[in-house]
């Protein structure tokens, strides 16, 4: 047999042990380890500085994720992980952690500082991600997209570092999104704690999208983001979407529905929150504007805002904050049936739409 043969079958043979899991710690075992094995152990990996991991998985494929996942620093926009595949159970061990290194980048600009890596971006049908702890991270964190049919659940998102007041002035983060779901359909967010400085959860567009029992401190809330195509209805399509049984403290807003008003035609329908309790919001308990990103512009009714109900939304606000706002446009908002809605603060709603079961 040639050496190169020889190789090739120690190779397989490396990575082809069906009973035990491949266990990888060095960067350049990942790529034949993601096409040879069905079952892997990420033991305490290190990710060279600009490059993604990118983890394109066989069918049915278990991960699992030791230690602390490293990443080194560079000034890109990443993503730091890619995932994809289908019937994935991606899992992080007890323990674990994924360490974006956040303190490197925080700038207290965001995205229009200096570039920063994307976390986690995964494209996947019929998978679950879970028990999945990440801190520090440089900007956004999961970007679902594209996907059909995944389970995110227990996570813990932790970018408390990047506080005002807890990270060296301007030098915090921004734009930290925790989740955001972008054209996928059958999505469930469930059982997660995130700390960070913008929102909690941001679903773009899609359908079928359950968001429940969330912990969200520092965001900017539990929120829908229509309208960012200029071309594509069905990018700037939303619908059947239920936030439910979630607690959000400390936060800019607690409840936020945007349609951008520069963006292309689309729609907003079939969405519940419900069962949602807030407390020490700076700016609005529920906010819902279809003037994003200017909320002194003019409404512009090209993503409409069809059957919105809210069930059991209470807490309080700020003494400077506004407990309800609603900003719709002509013709822009329909079919709103709201109840046990119940927001206290010192400060007057502010609506140009009522819905029904509420009194502005
Ligand atoms: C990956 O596998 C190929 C053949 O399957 C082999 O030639 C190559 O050396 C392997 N790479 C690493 C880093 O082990
Ligand atoms: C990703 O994996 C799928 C399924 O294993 C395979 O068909 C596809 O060619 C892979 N794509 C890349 C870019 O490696
Ligand atoms: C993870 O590893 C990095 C790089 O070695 C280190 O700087 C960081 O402190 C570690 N994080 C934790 C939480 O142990
Ligand atoms: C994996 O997902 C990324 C982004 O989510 C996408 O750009 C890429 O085409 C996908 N690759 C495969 C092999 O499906
Ligand atoms: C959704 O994915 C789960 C695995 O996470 C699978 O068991 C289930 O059959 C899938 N549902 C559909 C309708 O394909
Ligand atoms: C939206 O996601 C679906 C399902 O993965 C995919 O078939 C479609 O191409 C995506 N659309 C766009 C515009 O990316
Ligand atoms: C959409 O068009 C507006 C106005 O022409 C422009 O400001 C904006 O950047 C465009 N957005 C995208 C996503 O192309
Ligand atoms: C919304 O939910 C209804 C009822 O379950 C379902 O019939 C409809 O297909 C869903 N819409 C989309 C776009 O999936
Ligand atoms: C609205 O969406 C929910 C899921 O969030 C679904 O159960 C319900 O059937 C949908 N209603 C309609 C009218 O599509
Ligand atoms: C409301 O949500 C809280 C979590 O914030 C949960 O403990 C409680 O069981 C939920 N209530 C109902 C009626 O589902
Ligand atoms: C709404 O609140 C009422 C009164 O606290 C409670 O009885 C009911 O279970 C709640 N419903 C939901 C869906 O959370």
């Amino acid at each position: 047999m040639s050496p190169l043969i020889v190789l090739f079958l120690l190779n397989i043979i490396a990575f082809s042990c069906s009973a035990e899991p491949c266990v990888v710690s060095d960067f350049d075992d990942v790529e034949n380890a993601t096409k040879q094995c069905s079952d892997i152990v990420f033991d305490n990996l290190y990710v060279p500085a600009g490059i993604t991991l990118k983890l394109n998985l066989t069918k049915g494929a278990s991960v699992k994720f030791k230690g602390n996942t490293t990443f080194g620093f560079t000034n890109w926009l990443g993503p730091l992980v890619t995932i994809n595949g289908t019937g994935l159970n991606v899992q992080g061990d007890e323990g674990a952690i994924f360490d974006g290194q956040g303190q490197l980048y925080w700038d207290g600009l965001g995205g229009p500082g200096s570039e920063k890596p994307q976390f986690f971006t995964i494209e996947a049908f019929h998978s679950t991600f879970s028990n999945i702890k990440v801190i520090n991270t440089p900007i956004d964190c999961v970007q679902v997209t594209n996907a059909i049919n995944v389970t995110l659940s227990d996570w813990i998102i932790d970018d408390s570092a990047g506080d005002p007041g807890v990270a060296p002035e301007g030098q915090e983060g921004i734009n930290t999104d925790g989740f955001d779901v972008w054209n996928s359909t059958d999505v469930v967010i469930k059982d997660s704690v995130v700390y960070n400085q913008d929102d909690c959860v941001a679903v773009r567009c899609g359908a079928n999208v359950y968001v429940a029992n969330m912990y969200c401190h520092g965001t900017h809330g539990l929120s829908i983001s229509v309208g960012f195509s200029n071309t594509s209805v069905p990018l700037n399509t939303l619908s059947n979407v239920t936030f439910a049984d979630s607690i959000l403290v400390n936060s800019d807003n607690g409840i936020h529905i945007k349609t951008h008003r520069d963006g292309g035609y689309g729609s907003i329908t079939n969405v519940t929150y419900r069962n949602i309790t807030i407390s020490t919001i700076h700016k609005y308990g529920i906010e819902i504007q279809e003037n994003y990103p200017d909320i002194n512009g003019e409404p512009r009714n090209n993503v409409p805002i069809v059957d919105l109900k809210m069930v059991n939304i209470t807490g309080s606000v700020e003494k400077n904050a506004v407990p309800v706002f609603i900003r719709c446009a002509d013709g822009g908002c329909a079919d709103w049936k709201w109840s046990g809605v119940d927001i206290t603060g010192q400060k007057s709603d502010q609506c140009n739409f009522n819905p029904e079961g509420y009194t502005c």
